[in-house]
């Protein structure tokens, strides 16, 4: 064993108290992680944070070829043979402002079908927009071209895979990337980072590890808690500087609640919401496929971001074993504050309040019922035939489940029958929670993952403005996705 160093050190100081709560195995596989390498030779550990390469709009427009491809890369310090979008995992950061076009060359080099999903951005779902009923087989490409509306809300967006019955796997293996819709007015910041969260687990070969059917069943959560596919990267900065923070939960199925004691950290907005006045949070709970644009004000010192446990229920109908398995704390890296004083950031000016949608007038009210329950298909007929459904149906491409009124605004009452929270998206088309588990929001929170508890409920207002087609929701813990919990909505 190596000697400890001061940053490992560091790590078990702030796992500590966290540790007593989780129990010893969290601490022993977040240490884990950070350990040298046992197969291959790597270049000297360079714990520095390495942000996405990054792409820009000009001129309205930003072009590019994404080339989903097998390749060699580190994963937390460790070789992996994963799924990469040019060459890198995550993929390029694709930076866009209000009104632009993305135009992006999809190109399969994988083995098996792939398509693409711009998730939370608000366009259409149309032929070649963002289409996820299109299959790109391996060797093929597609031309995918989005419009943002001019008044696109700015803010943190993702892509990944959505092809039906493989995006979990696919997402396990590092396919996904980040997309920033950039502000009309600056709010200014010593520097930006883009903070992609994910997990994996990696063989003894350095290969995606297999999962089980009830990992499947429960949502996998891998052994490696990776930043920007590092573990536990170091982020400097000077006292008093403003840093901006573009965080992912590209997570299969783990939820993120984060935690950074000794810095200030302030809420812009969480997926496409923004408040109008940055709010100082002390935790902040990302379900699967939620993001969140941070202000942190550093103080001096060292500090831990850590990913704290997070109880999202059991399987239904398997009494005390049901629980689904415990992971610990995890450090998702160190923040280490020192040197001279930064300059003094500017205001932050307050930003433009978003339309409430509890005063409008509601055309139609629904409730969807998620739920997970034995009975023939589901898992091939094999674990109990657990079956995941919206409604009581699987999902199925050729049925439309929902059909809409273009322009309305609909009230949606969306109810979770099952012991498992199931964090619920909707394409295109973002929601407003109005009830939370019989809390009444007061404010706009505008978001395209609400996570709708354990035997919980949540209620949610859309807007189905601008644009009309066929497009999808579902549970973004993409294991379910993938086994049936989706549905088909059309807006005409
Ligand atoms: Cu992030 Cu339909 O997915
Ligand atoms: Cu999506
Ligand atoms: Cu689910």
């Amino acid at each position: 064993m190596r000697p400890i160093s001061r940053r490992d050190a560091l790590l078990l100081g702030g796992l500590g108290t966290a540790a007593t709560v989780a129990g010893g195995a969290g601490l022993w596989w977040s240490l884990a992680s950070t350990q040298q390498p046992t197969g291959g030779t790597l270049p000297a550990e360079d714990s520095g944070l390495h942000g996405p390469p990054e792409l820009r709009s000009a001129d309205g427009r930003l072009a590019l070829t994404l080339e989903a491809a097998p390749g060699q890369v580190v994963l937390g310090g460790r070789r992996a043979g994963a799924f990469c979008y040019n060459g890198t995992v995550p993929g390029p950061t694709l930076r866009l402002r209000p009104g632009d076009e993305l135009a992006i060359r999809l190109v399969n080099s994988l083995d098996g079908p792939t398509n693409l999903h711009v998730h939370g951005l608000h366009v259409s779902p149309q032929a070649n927009g963002d289409n996820v009923f299109v299959a790109v087989r391996p060797g093929e490409g597609f031309d995918y071209s989005y419009r943002l509306p001019p008044d696109h809300p700015p803010g943190v967006y993702w892509y990944h895979p959505h092809h039906h019955g493989t995006v979990a796997g696919q997402i396990f293996a590092g396919l996904f990337g980040a997309i920033i819709v950039e502000d009309p007015d600056d709010i200014p910041v010593s520097r930006e980072r883009i903070l992609v969260v994910s997990d994996t687990t990696l063989d003894s070969a350095g290969n995606i590890a297999a999962v089980s059917p009830m990992e499947r069943m429960a949502g996998r959560e891998g052994e490696l808690l990776l930043l920007n596919g590092q573990s536990t990267p170091l982020l400097t900065a000077r006292p008093g500087e403003r840093e901006r923070w573009r965080i992912v939960n590209a997570c299969v199925a783990r939820f993120v609640r984060l935690r950074l004691d000794g810095q200030q950290l302030q809420l812009l907005g969480l997926d496409s919401g923004r408040s109008p006045d940055p709010e100082t949070v002390s935790e902040l709970l990302l379900a699967p496929g939620n993001r969140a644009d941070l202000l942190m004000t550093a103080a001096a010192g060292e500090s831990v971001l850590l990913a704290l446990p997070y109880n999202r229920g059991g399987m239904p109908g398997m009494m005390g074993q049901g629980r689904l398995p415990a992971r610990g704390t995890g450090a998702l890296a160190v923040v280490r504050v020192d040197g001279e004083p930064g300059a003094p950031p500017g205001a932050v000016t307050a930003r433009r309040a978003q339309e409430d949608l509890r005063s409008a007038p509601v055309a139609a009210r629904r409730q969807l019922v998620l739920a997970m329950g034995g009975g023939p298909g589901g898992m091939g007929g094999g674990m109990g035939g657990m079956r995941f459904t919206i409604n009581g149906r699987e999902y199925s491409e050729a049925r439309t489940d929902t059909v809409v009124a273009a322009g309305s605004v609909e009230e949606w009452t969306l109810i979770n029958t099952s012991p498992m929270d199931h964090p619920f998206h909707l394409h295109v088309w973002p929601m407003q929670v109005i009830e939370d588990n019989g809390r009444v929001v007061d404010s706009v929170d505008l978001r395209d993952v609400v996570n709708v508890r354990a035997n919980g409920r949540a209620t949610v207002r859309i807007a189905f403005r601008d644009f009309s087609g066929r497009s999808a929701y579902h549970c973004h813990i993409l294991d379910h996705e993938d086994l049936g919990m989706m549905g088909v909505i059309e807006v005409r």
